[in-house]
């Protein structure tokens, strides 16, 4: 036997055993034989590509090669479906193409899959390509890993030119499967749509095989129309005999019950007969079922089933007519994307962010929503001009989900910049995420103030990213350290800097000088170390900057890794942060300024507090928006010389009291008590801080 009769023995024999396995569950060989024919056949192919068949079927098996997804043109047009939200909406869509037509018609309901759209192309009964939707007109070539499917044929029984629609899914169990091995959080799929089109684009096609996609095909396109099949239901039976995956879950509509079974039975095909009276107990049904399917379905999508009335009612620019989809719920909002910007963070990721019709979400007006990155925009085939629906995740921050209609101005999927739109930078791409290299990055370096300064940090009054922004752009503001030696001053005069304002900024920046040493740490912004880990650190001997930049001097990986819940890579990422020249000038900085850099001075500040709970005795009920766990009240009272106790006695001074305490007020009120408030007790330890700070020794109005 040469080489040829060698591959092409191989060939045949790999496919019949792929065939056997993946359609019935059997295996004709063992896995070791399977899988010395599969590498016997790979070395033959690689040796010799002149003799590979283009259905070989090591294409399964997929490569490590990286694919790029050229855009190519459809030869037929890739149109979405015009939706409906009740039974009334798709009745009405029945009686009017019957009053349109003149005369009878029957139509096909499927399940409208929520998967990603595929074109299928065969060339004399070979796969050439298979195209992602894209704007219609041109789409992405993701060949090879759509090969990787079992379910799409490589090659056909009959040497048929020929385009086939269908929908590529994963299923809900396996999409659970899979997400559940992923062990980095920030990679797991939001939903099986996603996690099928993020497969769909993998650069590796050995990876997309490992994820057992599948396909449902529900529409056939003949490149020579005298072999189209009549109507809808024989070119799905055809379909199926040349060896596509249809959905067994059809049905089919006609004047009577009799007529539409009749009709069927013609075919072959399962499915269930219906009147056309009976629309609303078939959707009833459908949506009763949806929950119970095996994969994701997110409407019913109903056909005219004859292929000359189609023809004659034609498409509008985006919609057949002669096609309708009724969707099980209305898109939580519905926007057109009317353009997408590009943003810059305090880490220099940079996330693109769409900018969208005005739209109503949830009580506010929304006007932006994320994108998170190219993949996702990819993964949506998202251009502008595009209808998108809009969702808040976890009600907080507004999301692009999906795309509802696309444009007609021709525009393809949007592609990100290459520069930095703030400092033109090059963007470098790092994990399937983009960032602009340079730690000066004008917008890098606002968003470290701001995020230094905010709220939950160094909680700065005053000091929010517009005035960030502003004294950045005066030139007051040009680093964290920059916060404690700034010359506020200067910005008088600037819109929105009167006196009153500045001090405010001044009183704010004096007091952010005693936020405990773990707070500094988080508020660094250092990738890895958010307020938990800071504290973490802190336990577990980290407690002063010194100690903590002698490990990194030292490299020493696991003085950190070592510390329970951090880990290899958060260790590796902190020694390399504080080993960092830019670190190593903000802490230098802040250290001048005499901010806490480690637990004792914490300590030390605490001590100097002004004794003004002494000889009282505090209990704590209900709960509260500033001491959450509300150990941290506590905590103040303690500091300040108060004693505190679980319940109220005899011998309690005080009750603070927060949200939902009941009980302990009533006995409180009984025993007379003093009843505070979360207020009350705010404004008693600002004024205790103030006495502490500038010597201000004025009564404390509630004792
Ligand atoms: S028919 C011109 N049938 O839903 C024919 N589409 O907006 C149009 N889909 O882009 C498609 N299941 O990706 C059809 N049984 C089904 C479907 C289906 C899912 C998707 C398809 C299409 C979108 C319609």
């Amino acid at each position: 036997m040469n080489i040829k009769e060698e591959i092409d023995k191989l060939t045949e024999d790999l496919k019949i055993y792929q065939d056997k396995y993946y359609k019935e569950g059997i295996s004709l060989i063992s896995d070791s034989e399977y899988d010395r024919l599969t590498d016997r056949l790979i070395a033959l192919e690689t040796e010799h590509p002149e003799f590979q068949h283009p259905d070989s079927p090591i294409k399964r098996v997929g490569s490590d090669l990286t694919n790029d997804f050229p855009e190519v043109r459809h030869t037929i047009p890739v149109l979405s479906l015009d939706k409906a939200y009740s039974d009334e909406a798709v009745l009405s869509f029945f009686s009017k193409s019957i009053e349109k037509k003149g005369g009878a018609l029957t139509f096909a309901a499927e399940e409208k899959i929520d998967g990603i759209s595929m074109v299928l192309y065969y060339e004399k009964g070979i796969l050439q390509r298979a195209v992602t939707r894209g704007n219609g007109e041109i789409g992405n070539d993701v060949t090879p890993n759509i090969m990787t499917m079992q379910s799409v044929p490589l090659s056909l029984p009959e040497p048929l030119d020929i385009a086939v629609r269908g929908e590529v899914y994963l299923s809900k169990a396996d999409f659970e499967h899979l997400n559940a091995e992923e062990t980095d959080e920030s990679k797991k799929a939001a939903n099986p749509r996603n996690l099928a089109a993020g497969t769909v684009r993998r650069q590796k096609s050995s990876e997309a095989a490992r994820v057992p996609l599948t396909i449902f095909c529900y529409e056939g396109f003949w490149g020579n129309k005298a072999e189209t099949p009549p109507d809808h239901i024989h070119i799905l039976a055809k379909l199926k005999a040349l060896g596509f995956r249809t959905n067994p879950h059809f049905a089919f509509f006609a004047s009577s019950k009799a007529e539409a079974e009749r009709k069927l039975r013609e075919t072959g095909l399962e499915g269930e007969a219906y009147a056309f009276d009976s629309i609303d107990s078939f959707i009833k049904k459908k949506t009763a079922e949806r929950k119970n399917l095996p994969y994701e379905i997110d409407g019913l999508v109903f056909k005219i089933n004859e292929l000359d009335v189609r023809e004659e009612f034609g498409y509008t620019e985006h919609h057949p007519r002669w096609a309708i989809a009724y969707k099980f719920e209305a898109p939580q909002a519905e926007a057109r994307l009317l353009d997408i910007t590009v943003q810059v963070g305090r880490t220099g990721r940079i996330t693109p962010v769409a900018e969208i019709t005005p739209t109503k979400l949830g009580g506010s007006t929304i006007r932006r929503a994320t994108l998170h990155n190219q993949e996702y925009i990819n993964e949506l085939e998202l251009a502008i001009g595009d209808t998108v629906s809009i969702s808040k995740r976890g009600d907080v921050i507004p999301a692009v989900e999906s795309v509802i209609d696309k444009n007609s101005d021709g525009n393809t999927t949007y592609e990100m910049p290459s520069l930095c739109p703030c400092c033109h930078s090059e963007i470098v791409q790092i994990g399937g995420l983009q960032y602009c290299p340079d730690y000066d990055c004008p917008d890098q370096v606002k968003g470290r103030i701001a995020y230094f300064a905010s709220a939950d940090e160094m909680d700065i009054e005053s000091l929010g990213p517009k005035t960030v922004g502003d004294l950045y752009k005066a030139g007051i503001l040009r680093s964290i350290e920059d916060i404690y030696t700034a010359d506020y001053h200067k910005a008088a005069g600037l819109p929105g800097f009167g006196e009153k304002s500045i001090s405010m900024i001044e009183k704010g920046v004096k007091e952010s000088l005693s936020r405990p040493f773990s707070t500094v740490l988080s508020a660094l912004g250092i990738a890895e170390i958010g307020k938990k880990s800071a504290e973490l650190l802190v336990k577990n001997g980290f407690d002063s900057i010194d100690s903590i930049l002698k490990a990194a001097d030292e490299n020493n990986v696991t003085a950190f890794s070592s510390i329970p819940g951090f880990g290899l890579v958060t260790g590796t990422r902190i020694v390399e942060a504080f080993r960092s020249e830019h670190v190593r000038k903000t802490i230098e900085g802040l250290r001048k300024a005499g901010i806490h850099l480690s637990s004792s001075m914490d300590e030390k500040d605490d001590e100097n507090l002004e004794k003004i709970f002494s000889g009282q005795v505090w209990c704590i009920t209900g709960s509260f928006e500033n001491f959450n766990p509300r150990s941290k009240a506590l905590k103040e009272i303690e500091k300040r010389g108060g004693r505190t106790v679980s319940s109220v006695t005899g011998k309690t001074t005080h009750l603070l009291m927060g949200s939902g305490g009941g009980s302990k007020a009533a006995e409180a009120e009984r025993l007379g008590v003093k009843i505070v408030n979360e207020d009350e007790f705010m404004s008693l330890l600002g004024k205790a801080n103030e006495a502490v700070s500038s010597d201000d020794n004025g009564q404390l109005s509630l004792f």
